[in-house]
């Protein structure tokens, strides 16, 4: 089995005999992939919804991992108890529903977090910070013309982000760093355009996003010199 490079970027993080949860996992292909490599021995796949749990109990029978995993039906971590767990996936959301789905576990605090927002980024990062949680690294992955950022989080204190950072993560020397830059500063610029275009136009938001572009241009000459 291959995993696309989104999923990849995920398996990647995980630590070796880690106690390994994948919320949302829909096909299971993350905990699946980690089982046939030997870096876990058992993993827990969620889901919220029944077709998609058992599309993983599908992947689970024919890659034959069944018996090392455990299926759960529920909302986010509902269902699973924090001593069976110290690393959770969760991927594909948009970064609303994962600060939603740890907001209703705290616990998670104790665990490492890889979080990959479908949307929203700007917003998981700043609940994190605001939360609890450290942002210890991000990681892109590209998959064709779109482009994914994996961040990976434990509990503790998150120094301040600038609005930019909230955007686009803290630069790094990501292979991937500088067309991720230009990718976000193209969708920034979107959303200014239509913000410009509005009969109305929202100058706070403008203003804001502009500051948010500013900082994206600053961290991309950075990587240029
Ligand atoms: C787009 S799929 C992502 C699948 C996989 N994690 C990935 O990244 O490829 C999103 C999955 O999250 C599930 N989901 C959405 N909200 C959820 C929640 N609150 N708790 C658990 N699963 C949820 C959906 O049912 C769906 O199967």
């Amino acid at each position: 089995m291959d995993l696309s490079p989104r999923l990849q970027g995920i398996a990647d993080q995980v630590p070796a005999g880690a106690r390994f949860a994948d919320v949302g996992t829909d096909h299971g292909y993350l905990p699946v992939w980690l089982l046939l490599q030997g870096r876990i021995q058992h993993a827990i796949a969620s889901d919220l919804r029944a077709g998609p749990l058992q599309r993983a109990r599908e992947t689970a029978a024919q890659y034959g991992t069944a018996a090392q995993m455990d299926f759960r039906l529920c909302d986010g971590l509902a269902g699973i108890a924090p001593d069976e767990v110290d690393t959770i996936a969760i991927a594909g959301m948009g970064g609303e529903t994962i600060a939603m789905i740890l907001a209703a576990a705290p616990w998670t605090r104790q665990c490492r977090l890889l979080l990959q927002p479908m949307t929203a980024g700007e917003d998981l990062r700043q609940w994190l910070g605001e939360n609890g949680y450290r942002i210890n690294s991000e990681r892109i992955a590209c998959e064709g013309k779109r482009y994914y950022t994996i961040l990976n989080v434990t509990g503790g204190a998150m120094p301040a982000q600038t609005p930019a950072e909230l955007w686009v993560g803290r630069q790094s020397s990501d292979v991937l760093r500088a067309p991720w830059l230009d990718y976000m500063l193209a969708k920034v610029n979107r959303q200014l355009e239509g913000h410009r275009a509005a009969a109305v136009p929202d100058e706070t938001a403008i203003r804001g996003l502009e500051e948010v572009a500013e900082g994206i241009r600053t961290m991309r000459k950075e990587l240029d010199s």
